[in-house]
This record gives structure tokens, C-alpha cells and sequence, in this order.
């Protein structure tokens, strides 16, 4: 659908504001295309053609046009709790969404612009709902799209926890995209057999962008997934934090779901000088391992993540986690964590690094062992895939649903998740020689 000549201008600003803004929107159009985030004609013409400033009026247009979310509504914490996502990040989960001309759509979490975007995919015979909690969210989303001509699309003020049955589709929708942070996916009903979602996905306090398509009642995925991160869910969906602070030690720890975290005994621990067990497994200074923390997440009964105060002065965790929560597990009155040694300058100069386990306590030896272990068989047979593939089964439907750690099983409230490592065979060479466990 191709509407720029018809679309009324927003505020009929001067025409040299507009070619501003057509050619900030080409060149952010030219960048995504060049970066991959964009991979196919439908998607790069949205991006070219919705004025993406006119849903972030009062923004200057080269903050409106960079590659960056644009924040629209604080909590009272000052937290973001609504923004126009960012460009690379749309461009990924549109074409991962697959949309096509006629598709019916469902975007949850709102703003105005992302849903313009779906308007020019699904076409003048296309249906675009989009749906947020917050009514301002709604009442500004229904403003600007009918200022830049795209009042066609359905804009609904609800949870979207609970999806009001009238507005579903009879077969349910072709595409579901959420543009929300989310820990569950009760949108399994609403979505056309067939059909595409599209959703950052909490697992264990790691975001991942995932593209599912739903096949016999279930959702699987089936290309690489985004590390990404979203504005929080609100509602009966928000995901509370289960962290715990260790009594006196500036240190806490995060589990992603009710399981109770004993954390009193760990005091002792957590204020002695920890062994260290080598891995030999080595990471380049700007390569991410957020696969590893995936893997290690689903691996290891009593996962958790572990965060230190920033001001606090706890001595024992050095270093301490840089700017995310390291890996850990519990084992009784001990504990391990992940954390890296730099071991080189790497070949390209940014660093090289070993993975290393730190146990705390008098059994945190063994549990780190126990972590160095799962790293080591990641490195070995799962390293080299491009990503894991991921299954959302309908809680309902599963014969075994409970809490109790199945490895790579994310028991959540509506689904279970189940992360799928393909075995690939990694090098052997790069494996340095694993030491043993030694007290620093
Ligand atoms: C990142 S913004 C959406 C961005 C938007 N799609 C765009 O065009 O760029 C996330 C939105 O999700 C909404 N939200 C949060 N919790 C929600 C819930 N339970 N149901 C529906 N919307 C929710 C927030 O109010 C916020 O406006």
C-alpha cells in the first residue's frame, strides 16, 4: 500500500522540515538495509514510507529518525514504561513476523508507529488491531495515526493478559507481534495455525526476540534469535523479581520464577575467599556469550543470577559481575558463579578471556566443577549453532506441567518452553588445558 501522496500532513510543518525528515528516514531506511535488519522489499518500503517523527511530536528530528528508542511515558520511578521501539529492532521482528498483504494482525503494546508500519505490510485488504493497558498510550496511538492517514487500524485499551474474545478473528490472527517485555505467551489461541509470533521473550532474565510459527497447537522457532530488551509487561502478565539479598554481603540473587531461594546460609560463604576451577574455554573481549548463559540457565538445577551493589564493599566477588548479573547456581550453604580472567590481548586486540567458576562455601568447589562441566560441554557440541530452537506448548496440553527442573524446560503460566540445543561438533583446539580447582 502505497499512501504518501494521500497521507495529510501532521502539523503542516515547513517544507524544509519535511525534506528533513524524508531524508533522515531514507538514510535510517539505507542503514538497516545495510546492517541485514532489513531483508526484503515490503519491509524497507514501510520504513521509508511511515513518518516515523510524527509519532514522537516535540522530539528533533535527528533523535525522531536515530537508531534508538525514543521514550514517550515514565512511571513514577522515572522507569520508561512506553517508547517508540527502536528502528533495528522493528525491522528484525517485522521480518521475522512474515507478514503479507490481506494478513490480519495483532500488535501488543501500542504507540502508533510500529502499527503504521503493519498497516503498509498487510495492505488496503489487511487488518491491523493494536492494543495497549495504558489508555494515554492508546488515546495518543489513535491521534497520530489518524494525523499521518492510518485511522483504519483498530486500537483497543486492554491487558492484553486477557485478550477480549470479540476482537479475535474467527481462526484466529495471521501474525501476533509484542512489542512488550514479556515472561509468558498466553497468546497461543488468538494466533491462526500456521500463523506468526513474534515476541521478546523472558527466559531466566535473558531477553530474546523469537519468531515462532504456530504448528498443531504449538509454537516453534525456526531462525536465530535476537538478544533484545523491551519496556516491562504490566498488568496480571508483569513479571515480578524473585530476588533475595544474602544478609550482609551487598550481594543479591534473582530467579526467574516463585521457586524459594535460601539464601541466609550463604553469608558465611559469600564472605571468604572463593576457589577458582578453569574452564579453558576462551571468549573474544566484544563476543557476546549470552547463548552460554541460555544454555547454563536450562542446564543447571538451582540456576539463578547473581548482583552485587554497586557501592557495596564485598571483597570476595572480584571481579565483581560487570554490568549484568553473572550465572550462578546454589548448592546448600555454597554456591558458583561465572565470571571471567583475561588471559591475552586476543587477535584482534580487544581481549581475550577464559571462563572461569568461582565456588563459594565449603562445597563450592564441586558446584563449580559441576558449572564448569556444562560449559565446557556447551563450548563442545552446541557452540557453533546459530541458535537454539525453542517450543511454547500450552500448559494445558502438557501431561507433566510442574516446577521441578527438567533440563532446558521453562515452566511458566500458560506455557511450557523447551530449548532445543543442536548438537555441532566445536573445536577441540580451542580448548585450553581445563586446570583444576585452586584456592586464590
Ligand atoms: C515499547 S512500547 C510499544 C512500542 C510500539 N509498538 C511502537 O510503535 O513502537 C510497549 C507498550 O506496551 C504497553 N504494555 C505494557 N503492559 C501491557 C499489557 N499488559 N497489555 C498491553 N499493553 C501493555 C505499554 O503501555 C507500552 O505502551
Amino acid at each position: 500500500m502505497t499512501r504518501s501522496t494521500e497521507r495529510p500532513a501532521v502539523t503542516t510543518p515547513p517544507t524544509t522540515d519535511l525534506d528533513d525528515a524524508t531524508a533522515l528516514r531514507h538514510q535510517l531506511a539505507d542503514q538497516l538495509a545495510a546492517a541485514g535488519h532489513t531483508r526484503t522489499p515490503s519491509v524497507d518500503h514501510a520504513l521509508r514510507t511511515v513518518p516515523r517523527h510524527a509519532f514522537a511530536p516535540g522530539v528533533p528530528l535527528p533523535a525522531a529518525y536515530a537508531n534508538d528508542i525514543v521514550p514517550t511515558r515514565h512511571g513514577d520511578n522515572g522507569t520508561i514504561t512506553s517508547s517508540v521501539s527502536a528502528p533495528w529492532l522493528q525491522a528484525d521482528m517485522l521480518e521475522s513476523a512474515r507478514i503479507q498483504p490481506g494478513h490480519s494482525v495483532l500488535e501488543i503494546g501500542s504507540g502508533g508507529y510500529n502499527a503504521a508500519l503493519l498497516c503498509e505490510l498487510v495492505g488496503p485488504t489487511g487488518q491491523v488491531t493494536t492494543l495497549d493497558i495504558d489508555p494515554a498510550v492508546t488515546d495518543r496511538a489513535t491521534r497520530f495515526l489518524s494525523q499521518t492517514g492510518y485511522d483504519q487500524v483498530r486500537v483497543v485499551t486492554a491487558d492484553a493478559e486477557h485478550l477480549p474474545a470479540e476482537m479475535v478473528p474467527d481462526g484466529g490472527f495471521d501474525a501476533i507481534m509484542v512489542t512488550v517485555d514479556t515472561w509468558d505467551l498466553p497468546w497461543i489461541d488468538a494466533l491462526a495455525e500456521g500463523g506468526r509470533l513474534v515476541a521478546p521473550l523472558r527466559l531466566h532474565g535473558y531477553h530474546w526476540a523469537i519468531g515462532f510459527t504456530k504448528d498443531q497447537g504449538a509454537l516453534h522457532s525456526d531462525e536465530p534469535l535476537t538478544v533484545c530488551g523491551f519496556v516491562a509487561m504490566q498488568g496480571d502478565g508483569a513479571w515480578h523479581t524473585n530476588r533475595r539479598t544474602v544478609p550482609g554481603t551487598g550481594v543479591h540473587l534473582l530467579r526467574e520464577d516463585g521457586t524459594p531461594l535460601p539464601v541466609d546460609q550463604l553469608t558465611l560463604a559469600l564472605t571468604r575467599e572463593p576457589s577458582v576451577t578453569r574452564t579453558g574455554i576462551t571468549v573474544g573481549g566484544q563476543e557476546p556469550f549470552d547463548a552460554l548463559t541460555l544454555y547454563l540457565a536450562g542446564a543447571l538445577p538451582g540456576f539463578c543470577r547473581l548482583q552485587v551493589d554497586p557501592d557495596s564493599d564485598n571483597e570476595v566477588l572480584n571481579p565483581p559481575p560487570a554490568h549484568w548479573p553473572s550465572a550462578a547456581i546454589v548448592r546448600g550453604a555454597s554456591l558458583a558463579r561465572l565470571a571471567t580472567e583475561r588471559i591475552g590481548d586476543g587477535d584482534d586486540r580487544k581481549g581475550k578471556y577464559e571462563f572461569v567458576v568461582h565456588g563459594h562455601g565449603a562445597q563450592g568447589h564441586l558446584a563449580a566443577q559441576e558449572m564448569a562441566e556444562q560449559v565446557r560441554h556447551w563450548h563442545l557440541n552446541h557452540r557453533g549453532a546459530l541458535c537454539p530452537r525453542i517450543a511454547a506448548h500450552p500448559t494445558a496440553s502438557c501431561a507433566q506441567a510442574g516446577t521441578n527442573h527438567i533440563p532446558h524446560v521453562f515452566a511458566k503460566k500458560h506455557t511450557r518452553i523447551t530449548v532445543d540445543w543442536p548438537i555441532v561438533p566445536g573445536s577441540a583446539a580451542l580448548l585450553l588445558d581445563p586446570g583444576t580447582s585452586q584456592v586464590r
